[in-house]
């Protein structure tokens, strides 16, 4: 059984591989730590709260930083909507959050039992960043690592053209974690924006999900219907972009990828265009050891199949 932590933004994406990872016979979510990203922490909180209430899981939900640890940084509110989850103005009946802060929950949780969990970030990098500025073993206490964030030939989805969401809403606590890992000799699994691009899920299978009937997917229907009709996410695409999604489907099914790729990465902290960008060293000119196993190909109708089965 893998042992995953959840740091996370929800956020529809992030609602969705919650979804995926909770219907997944191989693997538990033993905890969810919210951070400041998509949306503001009491948002990012209180859905975290009713995703666990909606799959009727007894998950954990321990909150987060609120902001990024020096600049603030843009939400995706035009996206998930202002309340996260699609305005669909869903709250917990009666799940309350954790008083112990995720930070510290996760250093106490893997201190306790090293190398036994997978921990996963589908948000911004500040609460594991400041985990690494509390305990710099972190990384060794840790025993997979998957990210989702970056873009690894600087095609992003931010203002900042070059950068993705997560990397771009807090840079510095990116750089923490991308040095931190490759000080530690370890490999960050990084599914970035370019391969969500490439794994885009075809609008007609997302309508035969949305209409599955299930208590998952009509909470998927009803959490995302307003990404579906929104213009900007669809004008011009035939295809859903589900980032965290992928990131769960490599977490939880490790087979499905065909193709990954070690390389030093560094994310750029200044630059008027440049700030939030993952820089991949692919020629090794550094001659530094890699810190991140970038995920390349995958396993499309395999993704797609394990995305369905959170569904269901
Ligand atoms: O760039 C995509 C990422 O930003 C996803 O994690 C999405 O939820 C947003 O946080
Ligand atoms: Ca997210």
């Amino acid at each position: 059984m893998q042992r995953i932590l959840l740091d996370t933004d929800p956020g529809v994406d992030d609602a969705q591989a919650i979804l995926m990872a909770t219907a997944h016979a191989g693997s538990q979510v033993e905890a969810i730590f919210t951070v400041g990203g998509n949306v503001g922490i009491e948002h990012t909180t209180r859905n975290a709260l009713t995703i666990v209430e909606a799959i009727g899981q007894d998950i954990p939900v321990f909150a987060g930083c609120e902001s990024a640890l020096v600049f603030e940084g843009e939400d995706a509110a035009w996206v998930h909507g202002n309340d996260g989850l699609g305005d669909a103005n869903l709250v917990p009946q009666s799940r309350q959050v954790e008083t112990e802060f995720a930070p510290t929950a996760l250093l106490r949780m893997v201190t306790a039992e090293p190398d036994a969990f997978t921990l996963v970030a589908i948000g911004p990098l500040t609460n594991i960043a400041l985990a690494l500025r509390m305990d710099p073993t972190l990384p060794s206490k840790i025993k997979r690592f998957v990210v989702m964030g970056g873009a690894v030939t600087a095609r992003g989805n931010t203002s900042n053209v070059a950068a993705e969401f997560n990397i771009f809403a807090d840079p510095e606590a990116a750089h923490v974690v991308f040095e931190a890992w490759g000080k530690a000799g370890k490999l960050i699994e990084l599914v970035d924006w370019e391969a969500t691009v490439r794994y885009g899920i075809p609008f007609e299978k997302v309508a035969e999900w949305r209409a599955l009937g299930t208590k998952r997917s009509t909470f998927f229907d009803t959490v995302s219907n307003r990404s579906f009709d929104r213009p900007s996410l669809t004008e011009g695409r035939t295809k859903m972009f589900a980032a965290d999604p992928l990131a769960l489907a490599v977490v939880i099914e490790p087979d499905c990828v065909t193709h990954a790729e070690d390389r030093f990465v560094m994310v750029e902290t200044g630059g008027t265009y440049s700030r939030g960008q993952t820089v991949v060293d692919w020629d090794s000119r550094l001659k530094q050891e890699p810190n991140a196993r970038i995920i390349l190909k995958v396993k499309a109708e395999r993704f797609f199949q394990l995305f369905e089965d959170g569904l269901k």
